[in-house]
């Protein structure tokens, strides 16, 4: 049911892990089935030098993961807060209709740690 990239992804996910001492930190949990999703970035003038992800889902929530991280990686953060949950399933070539709902952590995982790491900054 899953399509060839999505299944490159799920099973050779890029950028697992976590990076210690991250920039920012966005942790998000998917309300449909309780799965959860941790970013982490390393930020350097303005742009994503390294993200990282924990991902305690399905496998559609992995592969998600995966790309988003590296459609993130050299983006400034402006651009990296326009990826959207759609691109990213659409950069997937698609997901099955019932595991549309697992697109949604990626891009919000992303984007709540690019906010985490603009916060800080403003202390
Ligand atoms: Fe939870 Fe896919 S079933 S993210």
């Amino acid at each position: 049911m899953y399509n060839e990239k999505v299944l490159d992804h799920f099973t050779n996910p890029r950028n697992v892990g976590e990076i210690k001492g991250a920039d920012g930190v966005g942790e998000v949990g998917n309300p449909v089935c309780g799965d959860m999703m941790t970013f982490y970035i390393k930020v350097k003038d303005n742009k994503i030098d390294d993200v990282k992800f924990k991902t305690f889902g399905c496998g559609a929530a992995i592969a998600v993961s995966s790309m988003v991280s590296e459609m993130a990686k050299g983006k400034t953060l402006d651009e990296a807060m326009k990826i959207t949950n759609k691109d990213v399933a659409k950069r997937l070539g698609g997901l099955p209709d019932n595991k549309m709902h697992c697109s949604n952590l990626g891009a919000e995982a992303l984007h709540a740690a690019i906010e985490n790491f603009r916060k800080k900054g403003e202390k």
